[in-house]
């Protein structure tokens, strides 16, 4: 099969996708990225790499070496990029300095979420803030989480700002427990559907939600 690299489209896109990044902002900037073979941030990583004078450091979270060497293979021996392999679900650790945190896993597929709505739960939820602890521990400056716009149902706006809470009047902290209850109970659900899920805490428990 034909090498994404050798898609001329593909190289194009990227080439004027990089032209157009602020490297100012980024140059000198060592930057860990989680869902790095995924669509989003495998683009922003060829982007970054395929100006050859840019001076960057990504720091590649990947869920298996083989992965991220088979999706980056142009850049295996490109000193500029450094595969990390880690499962965000758990706490993570990278040697040396972090400037920027950007995460892009999730499973992101109907398929994907319906088959694995445990882990899509935990890896948004528990990897956000293994993503954040490790911003901390490394006083990266900025960090960047990919949510999706669908967590607004039907946002009654066309242009959601960040604080948008969709259609609940509630103030934004009051929105937490609704929200925390709500993925909370959606957990619950999950687990007594498939009870195979049960696996995951290594123990039968029967569980249900009280309202
Ligand atoms: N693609 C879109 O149109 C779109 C739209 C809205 C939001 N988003 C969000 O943007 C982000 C990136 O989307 P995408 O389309 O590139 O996703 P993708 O499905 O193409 O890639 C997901 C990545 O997450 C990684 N991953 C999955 N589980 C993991 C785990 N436990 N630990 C570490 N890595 C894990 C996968 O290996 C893969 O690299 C996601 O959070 C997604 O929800 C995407």
């Amino acid at each position: 099969m034909k090498s994404l690299y050798e898609v001329e489209e593909y190289i194009k896109e990227i080439t004027d996708f990089s032209k157009s990044l602020d490297k100012e902002f980024l140059c000198g900037k060592n930057i860990a990225i989680s869902g790095t073979t995924g669509l989003i941030c495998s683009y922003l990583i060829d982007s970054l790499l395929i100006d050859e004078t840019f001076d960057i450091k990504i720091i590649a979270l990947v869920l298996t070496l083989e992965d991220g060497k088979s999706r980056f293979r142009k850049y295996v021996n490109d000193k500029r990029l450094v595969f990390v392999v880690a499962n965000i679900v758990n706490p993570i650790h990278i040697d040396g300095a972090v400037d920027y945190v950007i995460h892009g896993a999730s499973y992101t597929d109907p398929k994907g979420y319906a088959e694995h709505p445990i882990d899509t739960m935990l890896i948004n939820f528990n990897g956000v803030k293994n993503m954040l602890d490790l911003a901390v521990e490394k006083k990266s400056t900025k960090l960047l989480f990919m949510s999706t716009c669908e967590i607004y149902g039907e946002a009654d706006i066309d242009s959601i700002p960040e604080d948008y809470t969709g259609n609940s009047t509630q103030w934004m902290f009051a929105v937490v427990i609704t929200k925390a209850k709500g993925l909370a109970r959606l957990f619950v659900f999950v687990i007594r559907k498939k009870k195979e899920s049960l696996l995951l805490f290594q123990g039968l428990v029967d569980v249900l939600a009280l309202r």
